[in-house]
């Protein structure tokens, strides 16, 4: 269960970095929210632009956590701002592993961190991005698009956290194969032409573990979550 407490912030430099340093005082299951970012961070290493008028917001879980569930948590957390997003009229779908798409266009992401070792982890931080009321996104406009641009209406950012809060815990809740499923109905991924190690593989299944299976003629892969990036994907 997450939501419980939230704590609101005006300005942070990075929600996740604030759920990092203050972990030992802020409680399983709560929520920092900033209202903006000076260093927000995406993952890869980018920067994640964080103006006011969109949803910044790290979750922190501590109980019963397992890096085993990973893709649990990555699939949850999709499938919940895919929800959200329906929920206001947005068609949205989810790139492998965590980039939540309307046509093409990213509209949410999703950056996961940990410590500790695996056998013993402190904590694990999801922070989520969503662009909820920004129009222009300059040189990025191409790429990435956000609630207010596809709905032509104002969202209130309140309403947004508590609908992600609500389909979060409603995920988190239910058998962990019914959200896979639902994972994969969304997923645009499956069948498509990557790029990987310089050759081209078609992307052929993802595991309940996360796991993504690649072939092409001469060989077959399987590659873990954190080993592959799909930022070259072909629809041939
Ligand atoms: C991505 O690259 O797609 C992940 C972006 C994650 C951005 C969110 S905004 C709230 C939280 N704090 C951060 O610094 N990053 C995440």
């Amino acid at each position: 269960m997450i939501g419980n407490k939230i704590c609101r912030f005006d300005e942070l430099e990075s929600t996740n970095d604030f759920a990092k340093m203050n972990y030992m005082n802020i409680d399983h299951g709560t929520i920092v929210v900033a209202s903006r970012q000076t260093k927000g961070r995406g993952r890869n290493s980018n920067t994640w632009k964080s103006d006011q008028g969109n949803l910044y917001l790290s979750m922190i879980l501590k109980s019963d956590i397992s890096l085993k569930k990973i893709f649990q948590y990555v699939s949850v957390t999709s499938l919940a701002i895919v929800d959200l997003l329906e929920n206001c009229g947005i068609t949205a779908n989810i790139k492998y592993p965590n980039d939540i798409l309307v046509d093409h266009k990213k509209i949410a992401g999703i950056l996961i961190e940990s410590a500790g070792d695996s056998s013993k982890l402190k904590y694990i931080i999801i922070g989520v991005g969503i662009n909820a009321n920004q129009i222009d996104f300059k040189e990025l406009s191409e790429k990435v698009t956000s609630m207010r641009l596809e709905t032509s209406k104002q969202c209130t950012i309140e309403r947004v956290l508590l609908q992600f809060i609500h389909y979060y815990n409603l995920h988190t809740n239910d058998d962990f194969e019914n959200v896979y499923r639902k994972y994969l109905s969304k997923s645009i991924v499956l069948g498509k032409k990557i790029k990987y190690d310089n050759e081209i593989y078609t992307i052929n299944s993802i595991d309940i573990d996360g796991v993504i299976h690649l072939e092409n003629e001469i060989m077959k892969k399987r590659v873990i979550m954190n080993e592959i990036s799909l930022e070259e994907l072909y629809d041939w």
